[in-house]
């Protein structure tokens, strides 16, 4: 595939690191050649590895110009050990991509990208408030560390983009997911510690760290997991936190793949994590990612190999989790085995409808994504099975409902679904773009101000 060299972004920090001894010889060189001392000039600043951003997917938009309104970055998980249609190359998987996202849902290449020290696995963005900066954290896990960005005006494509300022390393183990709590103060992060077969839970665990107004990461506090449920052998033989969502006040729900277990934390005024309870899902249920309800004390959790999406009713006070309801992700042409994992759960910005995706890895099962509409009592009453790209391992809704984005883990590929805005159901695919290969992980950049947040101090 020809990858054209366009506007780039660049990591500059690893190779300044790596370059470090040559700058200091650059740098003595006129003393060691004349003796004299005096000043010297600036010593050549090293090239920096440099991404490439994809070819942009010629466009079928009949409009002559797709007006940009939303940018949204892609991020990496690197190719599924289930996938073998997946090729790594990490040149093309250590990056994270922009696309832009118009009103309609149409996706254009923003010729735009970055090389970051790690595989970003997650993306969590903590928009701008009270003279705080807006800021993008890309998670690392196979260097456990979290990349630090602020977000900025787009002079290139208008609207938000980011820059990439640092990284910090975590207490925990691969971490794999981070969310915003306590309004921009705190972000917390599941650390996933892998592999998946691996019997100790050193490193497994939730962490925090708090959150500067120039987005810098201070750590906090860290909680370890022990113990998995031992269900699925190669997948819980020890504890896998794999995902940890901020909801209300100070409360975050984290999900333990390997523990089969929803626990619900308390994030404390000065950071630090305080288990409140925790809920037993079904043995080998595998709970992986979960998604609030917009207005109600609802919460949705997808499990991994249990391929259901599980409804509970959220104490608002104490944190603790009732089940309310549960429903299969599976298309019914699917084999009753174990054979498709489900991934990502989205919910529509009405709360009405919630999305659901399923990773085939055995012949026979589909790569899909199912839809649902809420009914009473939380119950989820299964309404379309869409087919869709190989590996939908993340999902993303634009702010405005209208589209859904669906990243094909096998090859990166990025692809926008219409959704029904009455009935939710998803309707032709309205464009394609390529994300990283691996693609993996969605943020949706807010609106910044017109005026930069600086100029007024
Ligand atoms: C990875 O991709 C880059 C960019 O396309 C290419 O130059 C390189 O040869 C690839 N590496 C492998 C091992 O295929
Ligand atoms: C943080 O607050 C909690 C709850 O009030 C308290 O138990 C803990 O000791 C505090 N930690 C520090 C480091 O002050």
């Amino acid at each position: 595939m020809a990858r054209p060299a366009g506007r780039l972004e660049t990591a500059a920090a690893p190779a300044l690191l790596a370059a470090l001894p040559a700058l200091a010889l650059l740098a003595a060189l006129p003393v060691l050649l004349c003796g004299c001392g005096g000043p010297s000039s600036p010593a050549p600043t090293p090239a920096p590895p440099q991404c490439v951003p994809p070819t942009p997917a010629p466009t079928t938009d009949a409009r002559t110009k797709v007006e940009t309104i939303t940018t949204v970055l892609v991020g990496s998980g690197g190719c599924d050990g289930q996938d073998a249609a997946c090729k790594d190359n990490k040149t093309l998987e250590a990056m994270v991509v922009s696309l832009g996202v118009d009103g309609e849902g149409a996706l254009v290449s923003q010729q735009r990208c970055w090389t970051v020290p790690g595989l970003p696995a997650w993306l969590a963005v903590r928009g701008p408030a009270g003279g705080a900066r807006g800021c993008l954290f890309a998670v690392y896990p196979d260097t456990s560390s979290i990349g630090i960005f602020q977000l900025e005006l787009d002079s290139l494509n208008g609207g938000t983009t980011a820059k990439m300022v640092s990284s910090v390393a975590t207490k925990g183990v691969n971490p794999v997911f981070g969310d915003v709590a306590l309004e921009g103060k705190y972000l917390v992060v599941a650390d996933y510690h892998g592999p998946d077969d691996v019997k100790s839970s050193d490193g497994a665990g939730v962490e925090s760290f708090a959150i500067s107004a120039d987005c810098g990461l201070k750590f906090v506090d860290f909680r370890e997991h022990s113990g998995g449920s031992g269900k699925v052998p190669d997948r819980q033989a020890g504890a896998h936190p794999h995902s940890a969502v901020a909801w209300g006040p100070d409360l975050v729900f984290v999900c333990d793949l390997g523990a089969d277990k929803i626990f619900s934390y308390r994030v404390e005024a000065n950071g630090s994590l305080s288990v409140l309870s925790s809920v037993d899902t079904a043995a080998g249920f595998g709970p992986r990612h979960s998604v609030p309800h917009p207005t109600k004390p609802m919460l949705f959790v997808v499990g991994e190999m249990g391929c259901e999406v599980l409804t509970y009713n959220i104490d608002e006070t104490t944190g603790t989790l009732t089940l309310a309801s549960s429903v299969s992700t599976k298309p019914n042409t699917d084999p009753p085995s174990y054979g498709s994992k489900a991934a990502e759960v989205v919910i529509s910005p009405d709360g009405l409808h919630v999305y659901a995706s399923n990773r085939a890895f055995s012949p026979g099962f589909r790569h899909t994504v199912a839809v649902f509409r809420l009914m009473d009592g939380g119950v989820l009453e299964p309404i379309q099975q869409m087919d869709c790209p190989s590996f939908p391992r993340g999902m993303a809704m634009t702010p405005d409902g209208k589209a859904l984005l669906v990243a094909s883990q096998t090859d990166g590929s990025v692809v926008s679904y219409q959704v029904d805005p009455e009935t939710g159901l998803l309707g032709e695919v309205i464009s394609t773009q390529e994300g990283p290969l691996g693609a993996a992980a969605f943020a949706v950049l807010p609106e910044l101000p017109a005026a930069p947040s600086e100029l007024s101090v």
